[in-house]
């Protein structure tokens, strides 16, 4: 029997699979994450850890736990771990793939059209009042249909949105580590840059005042992938002076991010709280998915779905 702690209370039951299996669960039950040292307590007593994006993993933490054995993220990124330290000490890492990758694309679509049509200011302006009449040159937008879209990153979520985006007439240009045109070229061409690449080392800040400075002023940013891909502080003065035309983002960095935060003066700008998987059936997925890796890993098995 292992001990496994679950930072949240997840929808589904796939957790159930767990004790059914003849382990013990320790689910943090509270409606906020467990703070530092709770996180801290309840994994050094686990031998196996389900955490969420929100949870920082990093080495200290890991050398408190000296039983775990296995980490599964409730996510697909696997940015909040420091998995090398995590292999060093054996312990397993693994993620939730496939399962979130078209509510994911879905999300990345909704923010390009959304930013494009103005559907966020149409919306306010008919509660608020000042929709008065019909005119012919009212919150005028962007046409999706024959644009071109560049995206960044070329993985499950990449070519979902692709998929999406042919089925909207738009032509598809794509930068990827091993195919596509370079990055430069992209953010030169395209109306409208997707952002799917992981965060790491080399993605930090990957899209900052350089890259934004090729993009055209008409055109939008959608990132949907981690808020750290993008330097905001850049983004901010890039929609303030028009550099580009604007920008939406389901990911920020960090998250939440603060009412007070400069970026949210900007103009032209769409901030969604990291809804990218938040459907009924993908999180009851990404739950199975999880506990998939967490009895392999106790049952001395490689995890069906490894961090990369
Ligand atoms: C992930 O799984 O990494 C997503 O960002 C969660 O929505």
């Amino acid at each position: 029997m292992a001990r496994v702690f679950i930072t949240r209370r997840l929808p589904g039951d796939a957790v159930d699979r767990l004790a059914a299996a003849g382990h013990e669960v320790d689910v943090w039950r509270e409606p906020s994450p467990p703070p530092a040292e709770a996180l801290r307590e309840h994994t050094a007593q686990a031998d196996a850890l389900l955490c969420m994006l929100t949870d920082p993993i990093d080495s200290d933490l890991l050398e408190a736990a000296p039983r775990l054995r296995a980490i599964a993220n409730y996510a697909v990124g696997s940015d909040n771990i420091d998995v090398d330290a995590a292999r060093a000490r054996r312990i397993a890492v693994g993620v939730t793939p496939g399962v979130l990758t078209d509510a994911t694309a879905d999300i990345a679509f909704a923010l390009l059209l959304a930013i494009a049509r103005r559907l966020p200011e149409g919306e306010a302006a008919v509660r608020n009042g000042e929709w008065t009449t019909w005119e012919p040159d009212w919150l005028l937008g962007r046409d999706v249909h024959g644009a071109t879209l560049g995206i960044v990153g070329r993985g499950r979520i990449g070519d979902a949105v692709a998929r999406r985006a042919e089925g909207f007439g738009m032509t598809v240009v794509h930068h990827s580590r091993s195919s596509g045109i370079p990055l430069d070229k992209l953010l030169e061409e395209a109306d409208f840059v997707s952002l799917h690449v992981p965060l790491t080392p080399e993605t930090r800040h990957l899209i900052d005042a350089a890259a934004l400075a090729r993009m055209q002023p008409t055109a939008y940013l959608v990132n949907t992938a981690r808020g750290g891909v993008v330097d905001q502080d850049a983004l901010a003065a890039a929609l303030h002076d028009g550099t580009i035309a604007g920008a939406a983002l389901d990911v920020t960095d960090p998250e939440p991010l603060p009412p007070d935060d400069p970026l949210l003066a900007a103009p032209n700008l769409i901030v969604l709280p990291h809804l990218g998987s938040a459907t009924h059936d993908t999180r009851r997925a990404m739950a199975e998915l999880a506990v998939d890796n967490l009895l392999a890993a106790l049952d001395g098995k490689p995890m069906p779905n490894p961090a990369s």
